[in-house]
């Protein structure tokens, strides 16, 4: 199999053989890892815990659901995220029964990563990345999923969301996604080398680079015919630069390692350091990734095709 993190074969191979079969084959597999789980040892348990702690990390959850501004308690959320729909607070994503996500069901934390659907059925706004996240594979959302358990409670009350009236309605992201959104996880692409479907799943499913960095129709969806190549700073929003390979307005003239750098320090060729929301997303999620990792996600980046975009240039 191409692509697949070498840490979890057995889980990744039935995964496999689920995918293209019907929905209860994902079911049945959970019973199945749950099983093997619980008649395994508890190493077994520790290493989807440690999994599950790296996938958060490489998937950014901390930067949004941790209000480090304010000395937030770990996940337990009220980080304000400024859109121009208005101001959503992230809410508690700790084990706690009443306040956070605790007496939630497996199924339940599955189904908001894989479909972005609450317990009780409504839809969240696109701003928690499931867009991304819906690539995920199973067994990595079954790994967050064991971590989580055993992060520190937090009794946090979630804030509510400050938004415009016309995105008030949850029905409205229920549209949304019936126009823009397809759920599905991800597949490698044969023709392509293992580690740049390594790189791809990282990035895809996982560090949504491009929900910040391709730019959005007036709708919120993403411009794909622009995918990578930059977002202008919004009304309220943060812009983001153009990172395809392209050498006036993109990252072309970046060498790999210069990338490897920046992803894992945030430091700029010219010796400058990343600020703003990709400081964060570094300083909490990609600064803690393994090497050969960071290599593959620079492997993807840079075989982007290049588009010639300056985000905030006149036709931007
Ligand atoms: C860009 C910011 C952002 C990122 C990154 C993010 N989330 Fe969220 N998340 C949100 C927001 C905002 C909501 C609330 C959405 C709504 O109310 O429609 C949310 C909702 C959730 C919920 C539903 C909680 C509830 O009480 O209904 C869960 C679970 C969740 N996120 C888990 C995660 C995990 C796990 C990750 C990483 C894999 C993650 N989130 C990454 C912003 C984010
Ligand atoms: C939460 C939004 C967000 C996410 C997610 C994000 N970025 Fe960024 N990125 C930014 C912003 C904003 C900047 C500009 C930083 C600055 O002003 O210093 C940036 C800057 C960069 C730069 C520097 C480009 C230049 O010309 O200076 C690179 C390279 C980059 N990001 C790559 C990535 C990759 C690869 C990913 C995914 C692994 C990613 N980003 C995920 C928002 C994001």
């Amino acid at each position: 199999m191409q692509g697949v993190p070498q840490e979890i074969p057995r889980e990744e191979a039935l995964s496999a053989w689920c995918s293209g079969r019907r929905s209860w084959c994902g079911a049945a597999l959970l019973v199945f890892v749950t099983f093997s789980v619980a008649a395994e040892t508890t190493a077994e348990i520790e290493r989807l815990r440690e999994r599950g702690a790296y996938v958060l990390r490489a998937s950014g959850c901390v930067a949004c659901h941790t209000d480090e501004d304010n000395g937030g308690q770990f996940l337990a959320g009220g980080r304000a995220i400024e859109t121009k729909f208005g101001t959503f607070y992230s809410p508690n994503i700790t084990f706690d029964r009443e306040q956070g996500i605790g007496a939630w069901k497996a199924e339940d934390f599955f189904r908001a990563l894989r479909h972005g659907i609450a317990p009780d059925g409504t839809s969240y706004s696109p701003v928690f990345p499931y867009t991304s996240y819906t690539r995920m594979r199973r067994e990595d959302m079954f790994a967050l999923w064991v971590y989580l358990a055993s992060v520190a409670k937090s009794a946090r009350k979630n804030t509510a969301h400050e938004l415009a009236w016309y995105v008030r309605p949850r029905i409205v992201n229920r549209v949304w996604k019936l126009l823009f959104f397809e759920s599905g996880v991800f597949r490698p692409e044969p023709g392509r080398s293992e580690v740049w479907n390594r790189g791809a799943y990282l990035v895809k499913a996982m560090a949504h680079c491009g929900e910040c960095h391709t730019p959005r129709t007036r709708f919120g969806a993403l411009d794909e015919t622009l995918a990578y190549a930059g977002a202008a700073k919004g009304s309220s929003g943060e812009g983001a630069p153009n990172i395809t390979p392209d050498a006036e307005t993109g990252i072309g003239r970046w060498s790999r390692s210069e990338l490897v750098d920046y992803l894992s320090e945030g430091m700029l060729p010219d010796g400058d350091f990343a600020g703003g929301a990709m400081a964060e997303i570094i300083d909490s999620g990609l600064a803690y990734l393994k090497p050969r990792d960071l290599d593959a996600i620079a492997e993807f980046i840079m075989a982007l095709p290049p588009i010639r975009h300056d985000a905030d240039g006149p036709e931007g």
